[in-house]
């Protein structure tokens, strides 16, 4: 087992909806520890910078609309195995195909707008956590 950060965030449909404890209460009970946390409304820019791996996709355009159509939360989380627990506790990209009880079958609607993102590895993960916060911003955290 490896003590792990990871990025999350929740996207604009999910702080629209007002369920932003909710969805933290799902990382706590999962053992996972936010070290750092800010809430942004993301520009254009960063929309495309954070999403640039996807550019060629279709859906690249609409992507990047919908992240800036609103504030983001966005949460460094830390805990052992915490890329692959985050993603277990997010759930499938399609809603449609995500289980049940986890934050995409309970509080997403469709795939182009699936309530949270998590890093997918350790490479990205580091990447988004500078892409988004400085190392003074990492807060220590007892175990
Ligand atoms: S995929 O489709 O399995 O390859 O998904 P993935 O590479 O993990 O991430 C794709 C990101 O784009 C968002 N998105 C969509 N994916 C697929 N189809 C459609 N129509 C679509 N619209 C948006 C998807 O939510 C992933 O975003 P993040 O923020 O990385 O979860």
């Amino acid at each position: 087992m490896m003590t792990e950060r990871t990025i999350s965030i929740i996207k604009p449909d999910a702080v629209a909806k007002n369920v932003i404890g909710q969805i933290y209460d799902r990382f706590e009970k999962a053992g996972l520890r936010v070290v750092a946390a800010k809430m942004m409304q993301l520009s254009d820019e960063q929309a495309k910078a954070f999403y640039a791996v996807h550019q060629a996709r279709p859906f690249y355009n609409d992507l990047v609309s919908f992240m800036t159509s609103g504030p983001v939360m966005v949460q460094v989380l830390e805990g052992e195995n915490a890329i692959a627990k985050n993603r277990e506790v997010m759930g499938a990209t399609n809603p449609a195909e995500a289980a049940p009880g986890t934050i995409r079958a309970d509080f997403a609607a469709s795939i182009d707008e699936n309530a949270v993102h998590g890093s997918d590895a350790p490479e990205t993960a580091a990447e988004e956590i500078k892409f988004f916060f400085t190392d003074a911003e990492l807060c220590a955290r007892k175990r």
